[in-house]
């Protein structure tokens, strides 16, 4: 198949929304990551997601739409701290978690009967939903396991000859996957923490909101027991073996690094260090691409300074970490 790049003016995104609406996949730009998108509502359509990027089928699809009157056909309810949140935070990138009508099919959900919903800030994204006329299903456009792509072109190294068209838009803002928030439950739950923090819903709307627990299983807790931590844990990996520099500050940090380095190179190794010092902001921002340059350039080792483990920080270290496989230093022991 002939990957076609179309640009972002009108006549592209009219032809990439009738694309989706034949039931092709089209990658686009959102604020967050470059998304595959499929029309949610065509079986056949989303299925050929899972084959284009390898994923397994039981994994669950993020919905995406444009306008609010999209939002009722997909959904049993919507209750009214949902409501209220959508408010505050769309268009915007966070995913709420709410419970499925029989519009969407099963296969979209992952046989869930749950479904997560976004509505982008990113305005390529919401003129593309618009032109299809469609919810549009969309993981992240990279191979499964692989880094989540921030530009065309690291969507092109994942999928060129594998979907139908890319939109070739910006660079992606934030530059990690939205904050999935599951608000199908007594308390609204984040399952995959984002650019918008359980702190800042908190504040603002003053209700609580907790982080899954699961959230803060690594090797360190006495309850990991993976059977197999590489296979269970590692996503967004690059080729290279990667290591997080935890704990201390900032400086203690990188110190870490830097020694872990000239013992790498003195060992032959092609190491590099990353250092975003302490920038949770940048760090998201940079990190994916990062890894898939240094995979280009067939860097083998690559230390990663972590970040202050709060707020914005504790979204993006979720991110390093998985990417690390919880390949973990601690900087205050040797
Ligand atoms: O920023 C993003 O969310 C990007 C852009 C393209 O919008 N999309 C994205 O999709 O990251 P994906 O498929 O890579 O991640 C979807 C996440 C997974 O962690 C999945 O388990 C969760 O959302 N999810 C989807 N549906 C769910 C459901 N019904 N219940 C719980 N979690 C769900
Ligand atoms: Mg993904």
């Amino acid at each position: 198949m002939k990957t076609i790049r179309l640009q972002v003016n009108q006549t592209d995104i009219d032809r990439a929304g009738e694309m989706i609406r034949r039931g092709g996949l089209v990658a686009f730009p959102t604020e967050t990551v470059y998304g595959l998108g499929a029309d949610a509502t065509n079986e056949a359509a989303v299925r050929s997601v899972y084959a284009a990027k390898g994923r397994p089928s039981d994994n669950p699809m993020i919905v995406h739409i444009a306008d609010m009157e999209q939002l009722d056909e997909l959904v049993t309810e919507v209750p009214s701290v949902a409501r209220a949140m959508m408010e505050i935070y769309w268009p915007g990138p966070i995913t709420f978690v709410l419970k499925k009508s029989d519009v969407v099919p099963m296969v979209t959900t992952g046989g869930l009967d749950t479904i997560a919903i976004r509505m982008p800030s990113n305005r390529t994204a919401r003129r593309l939903i618009r032109a299809a006329r469609r919810p549009i299903a969309a993981p992240s456009a990279n191979l499964s396991g692989r880094p989540s792509p921030t530009t065309a072109l690291d969507v092109l190294e994942d999928m060129d000859g594998r979907i139908d068209a890319v939109i070739m838009g910006d660079t992606c803002d934030v530059g990690i996957e939205s904050t999935v928030c599951d608000l199908t439950g007594d308390v609204p739950t984040i399952l995959r923490p984002g650019y918008i923090t359980a702190e800042m819903i908190q504040a603002k709307l003053g209700i609580d909101v907790v982080y899954d627990r699961s959230l803060f299983i690594s090797p360190e807790n006495a309850d990991f027991h993976p059977k197999s931590p590489g296979m269970k844990y590692k996503h967004y990996s690059p080729k290279a073996n990667v290591i997080i520099v935890r704990g201390g500050d900032t400086e203690m940090r990188a110190t870490r690094a830097y020694s872990i380095l000239s013992l790498a190179l003195s060992g032959d190794k092609n190491a590099k260090v990353v250092d975003y010092k302490g920038d949770s902001r940048e760090a998201a921002h940079d990190f994916f691409a990062r890894l898939r340059e240094l995979d280009r350039e067939g860097v083998d080792t690559i230390i990663v300074t972590g970040l202050p483990e709060e707020g914005f920080g504790f979204s993006v270290m979720n991110r390093m970490l998985k990417a690390a496989g919880y390949n973990v230093v601690d900087s205050d022991k040797m």
